[in-house]
């Protein structure tokens, strides 16, 4: 049996199936490297010693993922085939309601066909909008997202509900992913954003690589401790291995819609950010103040409980971590 990996050549989806296959899981993955590069699959290869099943494909392409369910015996979907900028989903809401809904529509119509019932979907923090209080938990309402792509997030953790609802016998996991970050300590796979990154790791990183000239610190004068906005960034491991963990649960105890924060538990702003990718790598991240960014919030980070009492995992590495492999992949 099997589990499939839509999206598997991804920052997110890549880590999972390493931590997959070190588990001992077979894998299949399907990718169209839409964001992502062939040779991730060879790094995969690589780091675990392990080989796997590959279809280059769109997922949302109904008669090939019909094809893939009838050639293998899958057990379980963990769903990483998002569209996942931002800025850009603003500029072209169709591309992604498109892709991330109908997509994944396509993707648990075909798994209701072939009765698979097991789903893990990569949802965000941003599903939150203005945070009702802080640290989050589950029970935090929901809605309000600022563009496209968080509002693809919210319909399809809708959607999933309804579907449960329709049906009890699915077994589905909401990971709520905070601010993912670093890389795996090889250096062989990591976040590769296209053309100049969004988010701020990946920017710090090209700062120091000298490849941008410096960071905009987007406000500072928001209501947190030195007036700049306030994070939870975790490591894209130990995120991986939260997925394993909440595979674990499905199949150990099964039926049920459960809903999971994956995050630290910790806050740190902008400029404890370029202070400890400073300290940890020995490189200079030149910063100037600029206004903020529209929908942006103070503050945002995870009460990380209900992952730790029901599935048993907790963010392990540290912050000196996530700077430090984030800045090895970028020199690899
Ligand atoms: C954003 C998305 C979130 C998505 C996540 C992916 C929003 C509202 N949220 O989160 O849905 O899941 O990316 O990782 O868009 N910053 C700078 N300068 C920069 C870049 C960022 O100061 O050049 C600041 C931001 O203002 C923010 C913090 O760094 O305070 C983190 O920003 P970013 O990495 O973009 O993540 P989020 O906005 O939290």
């Amino acid at each position: 049996m099997a589990i499939l990996l839509p999206g598997g050549a991804g920052f997110i989806g890549s880590h999972t199936a390493v931590e997959l296959l070190n588990d001992g899981k077979e894998i299949i993955i399907i990718d169209n490297f839409s964001n992502s590069k062939p040779e991730v699959l060879n790094a995969i290869k690589k780091i675990t010693g392990k080989e796997f099943k590959f279809y280059e494909m769109d997922y949302a392409d109904r008669q090939k993922l019909e094809k893939v369910f009838e050639e293998n015996q899958i057990e379980a979907v963990l769903n990483f085939a998002g569209y996942k900028a931002v800025g850009e989903s603003v500029q072209k809401p169709i591309e992604y309601y498109t892709n991330n809904i109908s997509g994944c529509l396509v993707l648990l119509d075909v798994m209701r066909k072939y009765g698979v019932k097991k789903f893990i979907f990569s949802s965000s923090a941003t599903v939150y909008g203005e945070p009702e209080k802080i640290p989050l938990t589950e029970e935090c309402k929901t809605g309000g997202t600022t563009n496209p792509y968080g509002t693809t997030k919210l319909f399809i953790e809708q959607i999933l509900k309804d579907i449960y609802k329709s049906d009890n016998t699915w077994d589905i996991c909401i990971l709520r992913y905070f601010n993912p970050v670093g890389a795996h300590e090889s250096g062989l796979i990591g976040e590769e954003p296209q053309g100049i990154p969004n988010n701020l790791m990946p920017y710090i990183v090209r700062v120091a690589a000298g490849q941008l000239k410096e960071l905009s610190v987007f406000g500072n004068d928001y209501n947190t401790p030195d007036g700049t906005g306030v994070r939870d960034y975790i490591h894209v491991v130990d995120l991986a291995k939260g997925h394993i963990k909440a595979l674990e649960k499905l199949d150990k105890e099964g039926k049920g819609l459960f809903i999971y924060n994956l995050g630290t538990g910790t806050g740190y702003s902008v400029l404890d950010m370029v202070k400890a990718f400073e300290r940890a790598t020995g490189m200079n991240v030149p910063y100037k103040i600029a206004p903020r960014r529209e929908g942006d919030i103070a503050t945002c980070y995870a009460d990380p409980k209900k992952a730790k009492e029901e599935l048993g995992w907790i963010a392990e590495k540290t912050l000196d971590d996530m700077c430090k492999d984030s800045w090895n992949y970028l020199k690899n």
